[in-house]
């Protein structure tokens, strides 16, 4: 950390513990200076720090005050989805979110992709190019089909961060998370069964299931504690569930994290039920504050848990490094793998191993979760001041997701064919949902640097949005 970010963290605790409120003088420049050991420029740079996140203001000769809190007071309700199986649509709509993933004419707001340009990433290139370099290097050849064992071995190390005690024989390496995630579907189900989700939920993984032949139950779920135990508790009684799937710790859209009590408890509903659970965990590294939360896996005792994650979000997507811990379903897990992909590629799972291994990976994620938190700050402060008054907005503790609730009259998938005219693109809500629901919502990354651009960019959203909510106004007036 440097001394400035130091000097911030101290005073933005302070401010968050209320040791100094909302309006009160925070010590002037020099005060700080004397206090902190620091010097003139670094404590004005933690300042600027904290005025960027929207914390505290400078008022003209007056000094820094601290502002009211930014914490959300409007959440996003609590889905109400349909209360019976679906055969999954929206797969136009997803070909179409994939399709802009890779134009640059866009600015993309919605996307769900970590910051790749820091510089904490830079010694993975050098370990890709030192592997080709190296006098034994193997990675033209077939990795075995459980994956590296160094990689394996690092990513059992990893695990204990989230409570769990993993062999690295437990784990299978896969192409990407969307992998793991697939393999734990087909290792389960078949044709034509049941499966339920989180509400709104991951758009892969309805697509696996659409692929499948499989339906999904959407539960209720909460923006704060995540899938209501209660209804899904009802869901098990009243249809045959063949797995439950969630994702439990900062979930993408919704932001949630399940508090440890509700994973217990979701894990003995799946033991009662005698039922599996696929845990997509992929973004449980991407924590805010340590440790990072458990995983429903850490409360595993059965082996009914398949543990699904990835370095997508923690290093990039392109490497397509993911990992399965697929608990007492291993054997056919396997052989679900070998004839997904067989092994996956050899060179990303060496250089990740030894990114891991060498300390890179904890060192990148603690710069990159400094500055997720700071961005998550500052993207919120836009939102409430750009969007129409009254939009729901989640309030994520770790990861680079925000999700968004505008009123009723707002349509995204119609908001976003308007904002192509600006060359900008959100991920509309209706991606999130079997069957289109979520029209209203829309899903920012901020993990992207804050620059004057994206908040203009930002406020073009909202600006339009608002003009949707004018126009059905006067609609309905007449
Ligand atoms: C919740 C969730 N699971 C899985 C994936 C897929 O990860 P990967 O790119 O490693 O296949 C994503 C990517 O967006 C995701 O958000």
């Amino acid at each position: 950390m440097t001394r400035y970010e130091k000097v911030a963290t101290v005073l933005r605790e302070r401010i968050e513990r209320g040791i100094y409120r909302v309006d009160d003088r925070l010590p002037s420049i020099r005060a700080v200076c004397k206090e902190m050991e620091v010097s003139i420029s670094t404590a004005q740079e933690a300042y600027r720090q904290l005025m960027d996140a929207a914390l505290i203001e400078s008022r003209p000769k007056s000094g820094y005050f601290v502002l009211p809190s930014r914490v959300p007071t409007v959440l996003p309700s609590v889905s109400r989805p349909a209360q019976r199986p679906l055969d999954i649509s929206q797969w136009d709509q997803v070909l179409e979110l994939i399709a802009t993933q890779r134009d640059d004419s866009r600015l993309l707001l919605g996307r769900g992709v970590p910051n790749l340009d820091y510089e904490t990433l830079k010694p993975l290139s050098k370990i890709l190019a030192g592997l080709h370099r190296s006098s034994d290097f193997n990675g033209f050849n077939y990795d075995k089909l459980n994956g590296s064992p160094e990689l394996r071995q690092q990513v059992a190390k990893l695990a204990v961060a989230s409570n769990c005690l993993l062999h690295p024989d437990d784990i299978l390496i896969t192409t990407g998370c969307q992998e793991a995630l697939a393999i734990s579907l087909r290792t389960l189900t078949q044709p034509g069964d049941v499966v339920a989700v989180d509400s709104p939920s991951f758009y892969g993984t309805m697509q696996i299931l659409k692929a499948n032949g499989l339906k999904a139950l959407e539960i209720p779920t909460d923006p704060q504690t995540g899938i209501s135990l209660e209804a899904l508790e009802l869901a098990l009684e009243q249809w045959p569930i063949r797995a439950i799937q969630v994702t439990p710790t900062f979930n993408n859209p919704l932001g949630y994290t399940m508090p440890e009590a509700r994973k217990r408890a979701l894990f003995q509903l799946a033991q009662r039920f005698d039922v599996a659970i696929i845990e997509d965990d992929i973004y449980g590294d991407l924590a805010f504050t340590q440790p990072r939360p458990c995983t429903i896996k850490s409360f595993d005792d059965d082996g009914r848990v398949l543990l699904c994650s990835g370095f997508s979000k923690t290093v990039g997507p392109g490497l397509r490094v993911g990992w399965l811990a697929p608990g007492r379903y291993r054997d056919q897990a396997l052989h679900m793998k070998y004839v997904s992909t067989g092994a996956s590629a050899t060179l990303p799972q060496l250089a990740v191993a030894e990114f891991v291994a060498k300390g890179y990976y904890e060192r990148h994620l603690r710069y990159a979760n400094r500055q997720y938190q700071r961005q998550r700050d500052i993207m919120i402060s836009w939102v409430q001041r750009y969007f129409p008054e009254g939009s729901g907005i989640s309030y994520p503790q770790g990861s680079f997701l925000l999700w968004v609730e505008l009123p009723a009259a707002v349509d995204c998938v119609r908001l976003n064919e308007r904002l192509a005219q600006k060359k900008l693109h959100v991920a509309p809500g209706s991606l999130f949902s079997a069957s289109g629901k979520f029209r209203q919502c829309l899903r920012l990354n901020y993990a992207f640097t804050l620059t004057p651009a994206m908040e203009d960019a930002v406020r073009s959203v909202g600006e339009l949005a608002m003009k949707m909510v004018e126009e059905a106004n006067q609609h309905a007036a007449y």
